[in-house]
């Protein structure tokens, strides 16, 4: 989603603003722009489309100043054009932004009134013309800035510069994520910590509602009524290395391959002596005793790794385990109760329905607990949650969610243990076994993806296929809905995830031989029922493709396609066969020759809901 950089240097800012940018692409954009503050005068760049566009322009027509902000936008208000492309600006003030601004039709209604002119379709453009309105009320800049700020509703981060005066950044952050950095060269403020990690050394985040301004040799910020706070410097994470693509064409399949290491990373952090599970920054999981219900709320595929973990905490705790969808729990007056833990998934920890489900579980149940399984450790959600489980899969940058997705599935199963354990419901022993098929799925994941020829048989059948079915049981149902989701975000091709045992209730009449039926039949999750559904839907004509951990002797021989995957147990069978599906949709999407790190209209990080 919209990605912000503001840059106050020594040197020509324009090569940092641009490079911000490039490394923030991954969030997803469909237009981006850069306004520098030039001899006084700003002097702004946008292009709509891909970064190459903007750069162009900029090759044709350099900027040079030592002032200025930067911003991939993620079209919300108004359709992905170039005056719509951030930053807006009147004649003295440039801003850009990430969020809504909810209120923008009330007050481009009153400004407008007062001589303000709009030449986009944007809230965003509210922004400046409301801030050059409190300018012309106070010579206090600070007092405008603010007033400004509380005047308008909605979720924000922002980066603004004047014209003329000062050479000052301005910023807020209200509901979207918003950093400062500093280092040799200037000071920076931005979405994302990538965005800076060459030109800083060190990162302060900003907290909700704070806001401030910068020049090179002094730093200000502001609490929001208007109080000066400290700012928590804290060096730079070792995040640079991971915005390369280094040998793969993609970086999905980088991520794809790198799902061994991160497997290893996390049962070091978690089990490293092979039978104990230990939570550090989770402590409550140890030291309170269980609750009687337990939800957890996340989106997408973060939604989808939810969906498994319910299978295995019923199963063993006999608590109810409510999984939903962040965006609808939010509005749906849920009941919350006492006892009760509230658990959310998040890859980037900054996705706004998650957090807002977050923050009303603790406004109406202060006194529940709630962890987060996240792979940011900055971020929002982890900043506002009692306990914290990281996920240790490092940058993710394909926009389609691959090592973290196991990360969290291979982090919800070692959560999963470690509750039945500590209740004395799985016994020493059993806890050590488990562990023990985790370490060995980390290794079967690494065979796998030693030798993916097989799954390169996959793309013809889907050379001329009109949508795909995936089906499973148990917690081979949610791999079907994220093996679907794979599929369709980076492919573009339809495809549906469905309870194998609810296929006949209507999805079957979809069923011909353009339809490719990927069946996950694991020794597990009720094999003679899936094997039965699969039959069901050979006898329509379907092209199956069965991923299955059943020896090859055993199988139904007249499938299309047969994938063999190591045995897994109860808690790691999910993992492995979750490659085949990844690695599917890798393929068709390359086959169809798609962006496929930055699919069309996704974003990375969903900061707007
Ligand atoms: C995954 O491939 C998707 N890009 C998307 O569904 C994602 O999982 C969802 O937006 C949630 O993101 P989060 O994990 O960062 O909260």
């Amino acid at each position: 989603m919209c990605g912000i950089i503001g840059a106050v240097a020594h040197n020509n800012v324009q090569p940092i603003l641009l490079q911000a940018l490039k490394t923030m692409e991954y969030r997803g954009y469909d237009s981006a722009g850069i306004c520098v503050v030039e001899q006084g005068k700003l002097q702004t760049t946008k292009a709509k489309g891909k970064l190459n566009n903007l750069e162009t322009l900029l090759e044709e027509q350099p900027l040079s100043g030592h002032l200025g902000i930067g911003h991939t936008r993620w079209a919300t208000h108004g359709v992905p054009e170039v005056r719509n492309a951030h930053p807006h600006q009147t004649q003295d003030i440039a801003v850009v932004h990430n969020g809504i601004i909810e209120n923008h039709q009330v007050l481009k209604e009153t400004l407008t009134a007062q001589g303000a002119s709009f030449a986009s379709d944007t809230d965003s453009e509210t922004i400046p013309w409301l801030w050059q309105h409190e300018l012309n009320n106070t010579s206090d800049e600070e007092q405008a800035f603010l007033s400004m700020l509380n005047q308008l509703e909605g979720a924000f981060a922002i980066a603004g510069v004047k014209a003329n005066k000062g050479k000052r950044l301005w910023f807020a952050r209200r509901g979207s994520p918003l950093l400062l950095a500093k280092g040799e060269q200037g000071v920076f403020v931005a979405s994302d910590a990538l965005a800076v990690g060459t030109a800083a050394d060190e990162v302060a985040y900003l907290k909700e509602g704070e806001w401030g301004w910068a020049n090179t040799q002094d730093i200000q910020v502001f609490d929001p009524s208007g109080k000066p706070v400290d700012i928590p410097w804290e060096p730079m994470p070792e995040i640079v290395a991971a915005s390369s693509k280094g040998d793969y064409d993609h970086y999905m399949l980088k991520e794809i391959h790198e799902q061994p290491r991160v497997f290893s990373e996390i049962l070091h952090a978690y089990a490293s002596d092979g039978q104990n599970i230990h939570f550090p920054q989770a402590s409550f999981i140890e030291n309170d005793p269980l609750p009687s219900r337990i939800i957890i709320v996340a989106c997408g595929t973060s939604y989808h790794a939810a969906l498994t973990a319910r299978y295995w905490l019923e199963r063993y705790l006999k608590i109810p385990v409510e999984v939903d969808v962040a965006s609808e729990f939010r509005y749906r007056d849920p009941v919350i109760g006492d006892n009760t833990w509230f658990i959310t998934l998040s890859q980037s920890g900054e996705t706004a329905d998650t957090l807002e489900a977050l923050r009303l579980f603790k406004r109406q149940t202060p006194q529940n607990k709630t962890l987060v399984f996240c792979n940011v450790a900055s971020s929002s959600m982890v900043r506002e949650s009692d306990g914290v489980i990281e996920l240790y899969a490092g940058p993710e940058i394909g926009v389609a969610s691959t090592k973290a997705y196991t990360a969290q599935l291979l982090a919800l199963a070692l959560f999963s243990l470690k509750l039945a354990s500590d209740a004395g419901v799985i016994p020493a022993k059993g806890t050590k076994q488990h562990i023990q098929k985790l370490f060995d799925a980390s290794q079967g994941v690494a065979d796998l993806l030693n030798n993916t020829s097989a799954f390169d048989t996959l793309t013809p059948l889907f050379s001329q296929a009109h949508g795909a079915l995936f089906l499973g049981r148990g917690p081979c149902f949610p791999l079907a809905l994220e093996g679907a989701l794979k599929l369709k975000e980076i492919s573009y091709l339809h495809a549906e995830g469905y309870p194998a045992g609810e296929m006949k209730h209507g999805p079957i009449a979809l069923i011909d031989e353009s339809l490719p039926v990927i069946v996950l039949a694991l020794r597990q999750y009720h094999l003679d029922k899936v094997i039965s559904n699969l039959h069901e839907v050979q006898a329509r004509g379907a092209k199956v493709i069965l991923v299955t951990d059943m020896e090859k002797n055993e199988c139904p021989n007249n499938v299309d396609a047969l994938i063999h995957i190591p045995e897994g147990d109860f808690f790691s069978a999910p993992l492995l066969a979750s490659i085949p599906l990844q690695y599917l949709a890798y393929n068709v999407a390359k086959a169809k020759g798609t962006d496929v790190d930055q699919p069309r209209n996704l974003a990375k990080s969903v900061t707007v809901e």
